[in-house]
């Protein structure tokens, strides 16, 4: 029998609430994309709730679409956020090993965790991710799993990812009146970095930075964790707003401008000065836009601007110097007119635009960088209950060992001396 297990993931981004659903084929270990569905986010503001039955609708009508494609009803889903009120801070947490003959133990692993926990949090948030990065046993550092080893002493130093405790209630009391269960709620930077990063460039450190529509999710990972998280309050729809506003267009028709100006610079038959009918804005208007006024006059200022926010965040992180693989740029964002170049001129680093990974079953639609965080995170969740099986079968192997030895030594007993 084939045993195959549903994975759900909701992506809330500030410019549209995405359902991702994907099948996992155990026996095979094969995965395929089953289901997509993209949502404008009304009652969504820079990722955060700003009308609970508005955003309440919006989860329910990416989730209702969502299933319609895949043939059966959810009840739960992992839900990945960013906002600016993410923010991280790294700690440390040390022990002295319980048990008697000094082998550490699980239970020695979440003590140390709950004692890198115990930082002075900043009033209102709580920590929705603790990663242990690197353990030291008794001085030797750089220690990937303890458990089996033997030692005094047992540090970790973790990375924890804290949001808006009340924005986090708001976004729970939506899923609730949706009638969905919350698996697990994500920092969508770690969910990004999934599809996004390779393992190489996550060991030799990198900054993920994911431009979406209203904020831009940057996370830099070193020796293979993330050592920096955080979320500026400016995207792309901050170009389309400048459009809107030094073109006097209306915001639907700046869109519309912005997203054409990739294609007219490849398309080599355009002037500078091109019609309207061309972005597909339909009007008995004669006025034509100049390609010049639009893409190094008004969306080249705002591409600086938010590079060098970015390049700020990175050098105040203190990680500047240990990011060799540079940067990773990804979402929506990322596709704008002149980005790489503007990026380049900004940050001195060596940089790579990052779409979402090939795998099965996924659409062309959305093999974008708009889509990298959803991907990732149905990769994420995949990640994730392979870890908790493999932990299961692990401690169920453990446990029938521990019997067998029982059983063995109640029979050896009593032929013993
Ligand atoms: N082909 C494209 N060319 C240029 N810009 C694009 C393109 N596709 C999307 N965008 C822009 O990307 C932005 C949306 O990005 P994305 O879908 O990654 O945001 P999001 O995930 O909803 O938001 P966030 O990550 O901030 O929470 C919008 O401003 C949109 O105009
Ligand atoms: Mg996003």
């Amino acid at each position: 029998m084939q045993h195959s297990k549903i994975i759900s993931g909701i992506d809330i981004g500030t410019s549209k609430v995405t359902t991702i659903i994907g099948q996992y084929f155990e026996n095979e270990n094969r995965f395929n994309v089953i289901a997509v569905s993209s949502i404008p986010a009304s009652g969504f503001r820079k990722g955060q709730i700003i009308n609970l039955e508005q955003a309440t609708q919006t989860i329910i009508q990416s989730i209702e679409s969502a299933e319609r494609m895949a043939g059966f009803q959810i009840n739960s889903a992992s839900v990945s956020l960013s906002a600016p009120h993410i923010e991280s801070i790294n700690s440390k947490g040390v022990v002295a090993i319980s048990n008697p003959n000094g082998e550490i133990e699980p239970v020695d692993i979440d003590r140390v965790i709950e004692a890198a926990k115990a930082v002075s949090m900043p009033t209102g948030k709580e920590i929705i991710h603790v990663i242990p990065r690197i353990y030291t046993v008794d001085g030797q550092e750089g220690v990937i799993d303890p458990v089996g080893m033997n030692g005094i002493r047992l540090e970790v130093e973790a990375h924890l990812i804290l949001a808006s405790n009340p924005a986090l209630k708001n976004l729970k009391k939506c899923f609730e009146n949706a009638g969905i269960r919350i698996d697990s709620l994500i920092y969508s930077g770690l969910a990004t970095a999934k599809a996004a990063l390779t393992e190489t460039e996550k060991e030799l450190g990198v900054a993920l930075v994911d431009i979406g529509g209203s904020n831009t999710t940057i996370t830099i990972f070193s020796e293979n964790s993330p050592v920096f998280s955080s979320v500026l309050p400016v995207g792309a729809n901050n170009v389309t707003n400048d459009l809107a506003i030094g073109l006097r267009f209306s915001i639907e028709d700046a869109e519309k401008i912005k997203l054409r100006l990739n294609k007219m610079l490849e398309n080599k038959k355009f002037e500078d000065e091109v019609e309207l009918t061309h972005f597909g804005i339909l009007t008995e208007e004669k006025r034509k836009i100049s390609l010049q006024t639009a893409i190094n006059g008004i969306i080249k200022p705002r591409l600086e601007e938010i590079f060098s926010l970015v390049y700020q965040q990175i050098e105040d992180s203190g990680f500047s110097n240990i990011i060799p693989a540079g940067i990773v740029l990804t979402g929506g964002g990322a596709q704008t007119v002149i980005a790489k170049e503007v990026c380049s001129q900004i940050i001195p680093l060596p940089l790579r635009i990052a779409s979402p990974p090939k795998i099965g079953g996924i659409v062309d639609d959305i093999l974008n960088p708009a889509y990298t965080s959803s991907v990732g995170l149905l990769m994420y969740c995949l990640d994730d209950s392979k870890r908790k099986s493999s932990s299961s079968s692990n401690k169920k192997i453990k446990v029938s060992f521990n019997n067998l030895f029982d059983r063995i030594k109640s029979l050896m007993e009593p032929l013993l001396p």
